[in-house]
């Protein structure tokens, strides 16, 4: 790949709305050469079939002949630790065999034992929050600390300002290889400490199951870079429903409508760029090009969501919305893993706000939500950074 003149990522999205960028890409076909931020090329897959089809794909992974010179979606740390030189099959394997420690730590059993602790938390911020004058911005009153609260439960971490202040650093875009040391040594610890006082959660069960404290920690990386979707999820469903009263009402006046209002504000939720890099470890043909070997290819949960192939009139936020095949947790061997608590936070904020505010709307124009993106603060899965919300 040495095109010039390529669309260039990193356009700026719109809540409910495709990217006009990721439309002109579309346009293109498929799966589209795009430039990433980097300056590297990179093939963009932007409609729900192709994308279903790669994420099945074993020729598409997290391998690279050549890691340090491969093409970048980002400059970050943290994915380059993503990507090995391994043998495909081999890595595979270790990714399969990662899944199998993590994915029984959010059964179906163990998210109804969250049930209770998800609805007290969200009762208790929404208390503050209504406490205040209108408005309120909801993402850092509410969705952030709702969200990290909830995870520090589950990995079992006690002083929740303290991990965020850890985190932070770790997740900036631009973030050094310090900072995400400092993190990888904070769950060292925390797995040290758990196997000598355990408790009930994540982290003390990772122990328990005989991992060595190192291992440990890199699990507990893995789940908590959930910690910024997770929080716009949330606010990406408040905004929805503020901008959209009418259902709004209808799930207020209806319950029995909740999981398909949580699953419709999910397909509309990722609308600010943030894609998932693979590296193509055979040629692929597909929708009339071939992807080489060594190729990053974007995965883009978020915008198939907005494919007109699949789903009928996508921008429009239809609570009743069925069936709604959104890819935003990915598919295949890369689903994810905490799809069941994302659902069930996202769920319990619904039911609990939505009869409690029947009135609210967004303080400020939808296409002026800010996002990290905008205030320079590059985070990874970045997204919504402030939600002003109103009611009477
Ligand atoms: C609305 C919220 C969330 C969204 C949109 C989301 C989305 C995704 C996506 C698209 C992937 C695939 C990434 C890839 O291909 O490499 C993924 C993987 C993953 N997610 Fe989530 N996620 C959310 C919440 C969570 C939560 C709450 C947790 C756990 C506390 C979590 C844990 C994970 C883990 C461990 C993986 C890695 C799976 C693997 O590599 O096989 N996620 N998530």
């Amino acid at each position: 790949m040495n095109d010039v003149g390529l669309p260039v990522l990193g356009a700026r999205g719109c809540l409910g709305r495709l990217n006009p960028l990721i439309r002109q890409v579309r346009d293109n076909g498929p799966v589209s050469r795009v430039r990433t931020v980097t300056g590297d090329e990179a093939w963009l897959v932007t409609r729900h079939a192709e994308l279903k089809q790669l994420l099945m794909d074993s020729r598409l992974g997290n391998t690279h002949p050549d890691p340090q010179n491969r093409p970048r979606y980002l400059d970050n740390v943290l994915l380059d630790l993503l990507v090995s030189d391994q043998d495909p099959a081999a890595a595979r394997q270790f990714h399969l065999d990662f899944r199998a420690q993590l994915t029984p730590h959010f059964s179906a059993a163990r998210m109804s034992g969250l049930r209770a602790r998800v609805g007290a938390v969200v009762d208790e911020l929404l208390g503050d929050v209504l406490a205040e004058p209108s408005p309120v911005d909801m993402h850092n009153a509410f969705s952030l600390p709702l969200s990290y609260q909830i995870l520090c439960d589950l990995i079992g971490i006690a002083d929740r300002d303290e991990y965020m202040a850890v985190l932070h650093p770790a997740g900036n875009v631009g973030a050094e290889s310090d900072s995400v040391g400092g993190l990888y040594d904070y769950l060292v610890r925390l797995a040290g400490r758990k196997r000598e006082q355990p408790g009930d959660d994540l982290a003390s069960a990772l122990c328990a199951a005989g991992h060595p404290d190192e291992t440990v920690a890199l699990l507990l990386v893995a789940v908590t870079m959930s910690y910024l979707v997770t929080p716009h999820g949330i606010s990406a469903a408040i905004g929805l429903f503020a901008m959209n009263p009418g259902q709004h009402k209808l799930v207020a006046d209806d319950p029995r409508l909740l999981p398909g209002a949580v699953e419709e504000t999910l397909r509309l939720s990722k609308f600010s760029e943030s894609m998932v890099p693979r590296y193509a470890n055979a040629d692929i043909d597909i929708a009339g090009v071939t992807i080489r070997a060594g190729d990053l290819v974007l995965c883009d949960h978020g915008s198939v969501g907005f494919d007109d192939r699949v789903f009928s009139d996508p921008e429009r936020f239809d609570v009743t919305r069925a069936p709604n095949p959104h890819l935003v947790f990915s598919h295949g061997i890369t689903y994810c893993i905490g799809a069941p608590l994302a659902r069930l936070e996202i769920h319990e904020v619904l039911a609990r706000l939505l009869p409690r505010l029947p009135v609210m709307r967004l303080a400020i124009p939808v296409d002026e939500i800010q996002l990290y993106g905008d205030l320079g603060e590059g985070q990874l899965g970045g997204g919504i950074a402030h939600l002003p919300i109103a009611w009477d």
